[in-house]
């Protein structure tokens, strides 16, 4: 079934690419006509678009065709690597034309040589080449006909990183988004919290941004930051460890896309209308915007450690994981505060250093802990024994998990040497993280921890 499903959109998917075709040639063909190009420029979204969902049918065909079959691991690690590249680059867009706007911003001349309609302008050079530019006071007197936008980055980073989170944790929600070490949840159940608290976050966020606080940025910091702090707590006791993170991470990046969306793009609608019609755009909204675009910029590092975070055990498996989570986002947002004050030509004395001392106060808190017991010699039976009973469920050639039909990472410790030769990565996982077995799975003792710790201390030899 699923077969002839495949053939079907496959015939549809080389259908629509010839389309396209027809439709570029078409379009060139009376390049002269505005009206003509504007239709084919129509057809071609709508033909863009029917792409799209016909290579998700085609994908959800193969995945129904390989469900259950080793096959699938490796289906569902190539569209994480597609999906994760495509977040990345439309996440590298975004963020970089904002840092890159708020540097123009900061950077512009406003002085020297002005004429009155301006706010300032700019030179600079890059890639061989002269740039000049300049920044209206409010509006040109005409707007242009090709007014560049920057708004898709923002949505298709939202997407992209939509479409990661289901086949990451959504399709995998068993091994990756619950930990019933945590709390015992089903996957529909951990699915609709996910989901629901992204909506509460960005009521809770928006309905702060327009209350009076706003009128007292000192209050509405410390109350936003609170808010925050809450929501590492509620994720840290709800999901996995490193669930908890990416999902407090989701929840801030789709608040700075839904600022995008629903407030600062249609404040910029406005304002190109009323300047089309030649009245005074509304100050108002423009402020707003602005607010709104100027915590984004404040949420752009935590959201990058987040992303990036699930590289480090050491900080998502800390017992006080959501401390961490809110401490090494705050001080990164207070570096930011730094260069943002810096690009405008305001030193601050104190923010940096805080900030730093901030960071490493939790590389400090983190580090592991001496230990205490006290070893008596460990042979490796024993130790093999631990492995092959909460290991090699998952990490062998012939895997008997139902998530992890394949050795995860490609670790296996079929053999001594195997073991051995990762002994670095067992330490650090096993006794100093304990973030494996992964949630815990194979209810894996705090001794047999402490035995494979000595074990490793004491040389981590086979031959006895
Ligand atoms: C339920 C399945 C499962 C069990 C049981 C399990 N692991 Fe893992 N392991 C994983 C997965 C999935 C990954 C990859 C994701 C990650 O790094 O968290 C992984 C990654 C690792 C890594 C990191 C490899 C790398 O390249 O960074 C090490 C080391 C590891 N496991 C050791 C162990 C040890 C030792 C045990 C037994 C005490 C164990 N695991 C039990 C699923 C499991």
């Amino acid at each position: 079934m699923a077969t002839i499903f495949l053939i079907l959109f496959l015939v549809i998917l080389v259908m629509l690419i010839i389309m396209t075709y027809r439709i570029h040639a078409m379009a060139r063909h009376h390049y002269d006509n505005e009206e003509n190009r504007e239709k084919a420029g129509l057809i071609q979204s709508w033909v863009y678009a029917a792409i799209i969902f016909t290579i998700i049918a085609i994908i959800a065909s193969i995945y129904f065709m390989v469900k259950g079959t080793p096959y699938e691991g490796h289906l569902m690690e190539w569209l994480n690597i597609v999906v994760r590249v495509m977040h990345i680059t439309f996440g590298i867009a975004w963020i970089g034309a904002s840092f890159y706007f708020v540097f123009l911003e900061n950077a512009l001349n406003r002085t020297d040589n002005i004429r009155d309609e301006l706010a300032g302008n700019l030179w600079a050079v890059h890639g061989g080449g002269f740039y000049y530019l300049e920044k209206y006071k409010i509006a040109p007197k005409i707007i242009p006909k090709n007014l560049h936008w920057f708004k898709y980055e923002a949505y298709f980073t939202w997407v992209s990183g939509l479409a990661l989170l289901f086949i990451l944790y959504y399709f995998n929600a068993s091994a990756m988004l619950i930990d019933t070490h945590v709390l015992k949840l089903n996957t529909i159940q951990a699915i609709s919290i996910s989901i629901g608290s992204f909506i509460v976050a960005w009521l809770i966020y928006d309905g702060l941004c327009r209350s009076p606080l706003v009128k007292k940025p000192l209050f509405f910091t410390l109350t936003g930051v609170l808010i925050l702090v809450g929501f590492a707590y509620f994720y840290s006791h709800v999901f996995s460890g490193r669930a908890a993170f990416i999902h407090f991470g989701a929840m801030i990046g789709s608040m700075m896309v839904a600022n995008v969306f629903f407030v600062i793009i249609p404040s910029q609608k406005a304002m190109v209308n009323a300047a089309k019609k030649g009245q005074l755009p509304d100050a108002e909204k423009g402020k707003k915007a602005l607010f709104r675009s100027l915590h984004n910029n404040y949420f752009t590092l935590p959201v990058l450690f987040v992303m990036v975070s699930n590289h480090f055990p050491s900080t998502f498996s800390n017992k006080y994981q959501w401390a961490v989570l809110s401490a090494i986002s705050l001080g990164s947002a207070g570096i930011k505060h730094w260069l943002n004050l810096r690009e405008q030509g305001k030193l601050s004395v104190w923010i940096m250093p805080v900030s730093v001392l901030l960071l490493l106060a939790v590389a400090y808190v983190t580090a592991p802990q001496p230990s205490t017991i006290k070893c008596k010699k460990i042979s490796f039976a024993e130790v093999n024994n631990i492995i092959q009973q909460r290991c090699t469920r998952c990490h062998s050639s012939r895997p008997t998990d139902e998530v992890y039909t394949a050795a995860p990472n490609g670790v296996k410790y079929d053999t001594p040497a195997e073991i051995v030769n990762k002994k670095d990565l067992i330490m650090q996982r096993v006794v100093i993280t304990k973030t494996m077995p992964q949630n815990n799975k194979t209810n894996m003792m705090p001794e047999e921890r402490d035995i494979i710790r000595c074990w490793i201390e004491q040389g981590a030899l086979t031959n006895q």
